[in-house]
Order: C-alpha cells, then structure tokens, then sequence
C-alpha cells in the first residue's frame, strides 16, 4: 500500500466514529441533502441490466452508500460494498445487511477478492475514491478486470487538477471562489494559468489530472471498449472542479 493510501486508511478510520451520514463521506456539513442529486446524476450516467451484480468501491458509510442500499433492494441489484473493515462496520450497522455482500479492504490490495471476481460486475462504482492513492492507473485497471462483458466502471468525482486550475484561473471561478472563502477577489491568490495552480497547488494528489482521464479514454478505446469523460450536474457539491470518467467494458 503506497503512503497516500496509508494516510487515507488513517483518516478514514478515524472519521468511521463520525455520526454524521454526509462528513463521514468526507463532504462538508453544507453538503448535506446533495447525495440525492449526487445519485440522480449517477443514474443519468448507468445502464446496469435487472439483477445487475453493482460492487461499490470506497463505499463510505454515509448518505450515498445508503441510497445505493435502498435501490438496490427495490431494482434488485445484488450489491457488494467494499471499504476499509472500520467503515464496513459501521455501514452495517446502519442497515440491513439482509442480502447484500461486505467486503472489508483496500482496493486493489486484496488479491483473494480480486481473483475471485473476474468479469463478474455490471456495476463498478468508486465515487470520490481514487484520489486517496498514488496508483490511480492500478486502481482502474484492477477495477476494470472484475468488469462483466458491457459492463461499466465509473469512477466518480475526480478531483483532476488542471480541471481545478482552468476553474480558478478563470474570472468565473475567482468570482465564484471569493464567495465561498468569504472574501474579495483580490484576496485571492492569482494563477496565470492552470499550470500555475498545479505548481503552487500543495494538498491535491497530482496524478488525478488531465493526462490520467484522456490516456483512459485513448487506453481502453484503443482496446476495443467505451470511454468517456462526463460533467457533473451543478447542483453537485463539487461540480466545478471534479468529474466521472465512465468505462464500458466491450
Ligand atoms: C470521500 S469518501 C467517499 C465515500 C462514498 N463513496 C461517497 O461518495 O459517499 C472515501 C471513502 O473511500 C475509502 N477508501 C479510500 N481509498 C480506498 C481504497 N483504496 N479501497 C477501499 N476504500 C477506500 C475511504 O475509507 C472512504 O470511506
């Protein structure tokens, strides 16, 4: 496991004591309530077949796995969530685990699961996963060989850092930054461009970046599969700067 990911294994243990159903999915309590416009956006994105097998990647234990759980039960889909054990624990006990499959781990290091799977999901959702490791590129490849035939993985809510740097180099996203930072344009730190922001950018993982979704869409096009890059609905929390990369397995 690279260090990023052990970071994130640290975090995300401690917040599986949160009782909050939105920051325990590592949103802000102001996002409460958009995890229904968070799914209705998804599901403009899908086409699984009844009975669709869904394995959901990072789950979470907070609003989105819980609206998953309830579709799932009325569309049938039998649906396994996968996530660190703490998160596992504490997504079981929300619900009722009647029906559906755990499975404590950190993707991909979970060699048993990965070979018991093959071609074996319709549905592979990871949302507002892939950032908490350094080998994004392992991550989609292991998703994408658990994928059945027309079969589809989203990864979901890239924070991809030039998409980040277009917004807050642009006079719309300084606009709209000033806002929600409370302050004045001015105040703002200045990017001439996006190649600026990812220079001075400190916190975000570099490897979620133009170059990881169009060398997905050119890879898996090239091997005879669908790819896609999809905006986000602007009534998502994050939909400025983040965005679904859609893999069809062929
Ligand atoms: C920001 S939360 C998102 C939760 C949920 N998908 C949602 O959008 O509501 C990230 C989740 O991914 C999990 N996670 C991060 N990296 C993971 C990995 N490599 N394998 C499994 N889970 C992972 C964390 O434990 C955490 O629960």
């Amino acid at each position: 496991m690279d260090e990023l990911q052990k970071k994130s294994v640290q975090l995300y243990r401690l917040k599986s004591n949160e009782s909050n159903k939105t920051t325990i999915a590592g949103r802000f309590e102001n996002h409460t309530g958009t995890e229904e416009h968070i799914w209705n956006d998804l599901k403009t994105k899908i086409s699984p077949p009844n009975s669709a097998k869904v394995l959901d990647i990072g789950c979470g234990a907070g609003e989105l796995a819980l609206i998953l759980a309830k579709e799932s039960r009325s569309l049938d889909w039998k649906t396994t969530f996968l996530d660190i054990p703490e998160i596992i624990s504490k997504l079981k006990s929300q619900l009722d685990a009647e029906g559906f499959q755990f499975e404590p781990a950190v993707f991909p290091y979970c060699e048993d699961f990965l070979n018991n799977n093959k071609r074996n999901f319709d549905l592979i959702i990871a949302y507002s996963v892939i950032h908490y490791t350094s080998e994004p590129q392992s991550f989609i490849d292991a998703a994408f060989d658990l994928l059945a035939d027309n079969g589809q993985l989203i990864i979901g809510d890239l924070p991809n850092v030039n998409k980040k740097g277009r917004f807050l180099s642009s006079s719309l996203g300084r606009e709209v930054e000033a806002k929600y930072r409370n302050t004045t344009i001015d105040k703002l730190p200045a990017y001439k461009d996006q190649f600026d922001f990812i220079k001075q950018e400190k916190c975000m993982n570099s490897k979620i970046c133009d170059d990881l979704v169009m060398n997905n869409i050119s890879k898996y096009r090239e091997l005879g599969h669908e790819a896609h890059i999809l905006y986000q609905s602007p009534a998502l929390p994050f939909s400025y700067t983040r965005e679904d990369l859609v893999i069809t397995k062929r």
